[in-house]
């Protein structure tokens, strides 16, 4: 597609785009919104850079894409409970997101896209790794599209965590202020092969972070072919890679990719905001 009020430049071959010309701090016309959102629907995850946004208007970009969310096991921010903050402090050794996961696909509706905006960032590292799951179910052989054909998977948010979810995020320094008091254990069947609602596409759906069995199989039959479907769906053909500054925001579509917080600034700050946007049943 031709823009004519926003510039898209491709960041890497498989998906990816930074979205320049824009000041979203600013009233946005019709077809500001719609090439917006015509380019998340081309290149999966759009950047954003010098944006100067509070939470309040990160919760109003939301809105563009659907009704943002709240996050189920993080308090969001006193009057803006959408917006949760992600904060690694220089004592945490371990960060949020550092496996690559599609955001809330244990929820019978998973969140359709995700907004993260960065406050402060490390001197060096910390990016944030994206994958194409069409490029991935694309690249498929036929024999094992077909197998996957029809075929569901459970998703948990407890895999990983061996029951201990809310011990584990509070053992993070920077977030421990925010762990709700409750942790609910969420699980939900969704196909393997997805079709995106809006282009058609079908994309791979599985991940080591969620994927817990296929449905009617155990977990030792369903392992070592969700672990392949996981390794094959983040060859680097398939995947770009965003640098973050102050001001920078990603938007990125859960319903065809995947992402990794990349965990290699040890003794460094990072702090962002991130809202999400509510999605519909994976079909
Ligand atoms: C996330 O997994 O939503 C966070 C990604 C990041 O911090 O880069």
């Amino acid at each position: 597609m031709t823009f004519q009020t926003i510039e898209v430049r491709p960041l890497a071959g498989a998906l990816g785009a930074e979205v320049g010309n824009i000041d979203l701090s600013a009233p946005l016309s019709n077809q500001m919104r719609d090439e917006i959102h015509q380019a998340f629907l081309d290149n999966l995850v759009i950047v954003f850079r010098d944006q100067k946004l509070t939470p309040e208007k990160q919760v109003e970009i939301a809105g563009l894409f659907g009704k943002p969310a709240i996050y189920p096991f993080l308090q969001g921010l006193d009057g803006a409970p959408e917006v949760h903050e992600l904060l690694k402090t220089a004592e945490d050794e371990v960060n949020f997101g550092g496996n690559w996961h599609s955001d809330t696909a244990y929820r019978e509706c998973p969140d359709m896209g995700t907004l993260l905006y960065a406050h402060e960032v490390p001197d060096v590292g910390g990016d944030t790794l994206f994958t194409n799951m069409y490029l991935a179910y694309d690249a498929l052989s036929d024999g094992m599209k077909e197998m996957l054909k029809g075929l569901t998977a459970i998703y948990s948010s407890e895999k990983g965590y061996d029951g201990k979810r809310a011990e584990k995020m509070k053992s993070l320094d920077g977030l421990k202020d925010a762990v709700q008091a409750e942790i609910e254990t969420f699980e939900s069947e969704h196909p393997v092969v997805r079709t995106h609602p809006e282009t058609g596409q079908k994309a791979l759906y599985v991940s080591k972070s969620h994927t817990l069995r296929f449905k009617d199989m155990t977990v030792e039959e369903s392992t070592p072919l969700i672990d392949y479907l996981s390794t094959f769906a983040v060859l680097p053909e398939f995947t770009c890679r965003v640098d973050w500054q102050p001001q920078t925001l990603v938007i990125w579509d859960n319903r065809c990719t995947k992402h990794l917080a990349v965990d290699d600034y040890a003794g460094q700050r990072r702090r962002m905001h991130r809202v999400t946007v509510e999605g519909v049943q994976p079909l």
